[in-house]
C-alpha cells in the first residue's frame, strides 16, 4: 500500500513505474545483470538516483559520517534512520529502499523486530539491513522475516563492530577469517535474508560466496564478481572529504551530479566498475 505522499508524488510525475522487488533482484542475479545501488539520505538525491536507474537506494548509517560529521556510524539513532528513510521514500518511486538498523537498535530479537517494523512503517523502507551473521543475528533475521519484513544482511567489514575489528581494515584475508565469512553468508541466507552486502573483502572470496549463494550479493570493496555494487553517494561525488580505494569520484568525469550518477550506473552495469585499483586481494 503506497503512502498518501508517495501516491501524490507518483501522480505529480504523471507516471506509473514498477517498484524494484526482491524477486526482480533474484531475476537479475540469475540473468547476470548487475544490480546498481547507492546510498541516499534525502528526497532530492533519492530522485536523482531513481531517475538515473539505480535499483537499490540504501539509507545507510554512513549518514552519521557524511551528514553528521562523526568519525564512525556508532552514534546514529533509530530516530535519525526513520527521519532520513522517510525523506528518501518521498523522493523515489522505482528503487527498492533499504533502511539500515543503527548500532544498538537490535540487541535482542524483540527489540530488533520492533525497530525493523518502525523502519518499514514509519520510515517507508522496503527492506531493513543489519550487520554481522553470528547465531544471535541469525535468530533475529529468522524472527524478522517470519513477520514478513525482508532482510538484507551485511558481512565483512561491518562498521558497527569497528572496535572489535580493529578499525577500517580489509576482512577475510586469512583462511580462517575467510571461512568464517563464508559460513556466516550461508547462515544468513538459510535464516531468510534476501540480500547480502559484502564490504571490504578480497575479490576472490566475494566471487566464491556470490557463486555459492542463491540470494543477490551486493559488494562494496568486494570485487567485480558480486551481483551488484553499492557505494556511498558523497564519495562518488567527491564531497565526503575522503576518497576510499574502493570508491571513485565520478563527478570528476561529469558536468553534473545527475551525469555522475548515470556514469556510475553505466560503469557498474558494464562491469567497468570496480576496476582492479578499487579491489582488494
Ligand atoms: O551505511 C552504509 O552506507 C553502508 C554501506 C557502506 C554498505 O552500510
Amino acid at each position: 500500500m503506497l503512502s498518501k505522499n508517495r501516491q501524490t508524488l507518483f501522480q505529480s510525475k504523471g507516471s506509473r513505474v514498477t517498484k524494484i522487488s526482491t524477486a526482480r533482484l533474484d531475476e537479475m542475479k540469475v540473468a547476470g545483470e548487475k544490480i546498481v545501488s547507492l546510498t541516499a539520505y534525502d528526497a532530492s538525491f533519492a530522485t536523482v538516483l531513481d531517475e538515473a536507474g539505480v535499483e537499490v537506494i540504501l539509507v545507510g548509517d554512513s549518514l552519521g559520517m557524511v551528514l553528521h560529521g562523526e568519525d564512525s556510524t556508532l552514534k546514529v539513532t533509530m530516530e535519525d534512520m526513520i527521519y532520513h528513510t522517510r525523506q528518501v521514500a518521498k523522493g523515489s518511486e522505482r528503487a527498492m529502499i533499504i533502511g539500515d538498523m543503527p548500532h544498538k537498535s537490535y540487541l535482542d530479537p524483540e527489540q530488533a523486530l520492533t525497530n525493523a517494523r518502525r523502519l518499514i512503517e514509519e520510515g517507508g523502507a522496503d527492506v531493513i539491513k543489519l550487520e554481522r551473521g553470528d547465531s544471535s543475528i541469525c535468530e533475529m533475521i529468522r524472527n524478522i522475516v517470519t513477520h514478513n519484513i525482508p532482510v538484507c544482511a551485511h558481512l565483512g567489514l561491518t562498521p558497527q563492530s569497528l572496535e572489535e575489528l580493529g578499525g577500517y581494515k580489509v576482512q577475510g584475508r586469512d583462511p580462517a577469517a575467510a571461512k568464517q565469512i563464508k559460513h556466516d553468508a550461508i547462515a544468513v541466507q538459510e535464516s531468510g535474508a534476501t540480500i547480502l552486502v559484502l564490504e571490504c573483502i578480497p575479490s576472490a572470496l566475494a566471487a566464491n560466496i556470490t557463486a555459492e549463494l542463491q540470494i543477490p550479493v551486493i559488494g562494496i570493496g568486494a570485487g567485480v564478481d558480486c551481483d551488484g555494487q553499492v557505494l556511498v553517494l558523497y564519495d562518488i561525488l567527491g564531497i565526503s572529504g575522503r576518497q576510499p580505494k574502493l570508491s571513485k569520484n565520478f563527478l570528476e568525469e561529469s558536468s553534473s551530479i545527475q551525469d555522475a550518477v548515470k556514469l556510475y550506473v553505466t560503469a557498474v552495469k558494464s562491469g567497468d566498475f570496480p576496476a582492479a585499483e578499487h579491489q582488494f586481494s
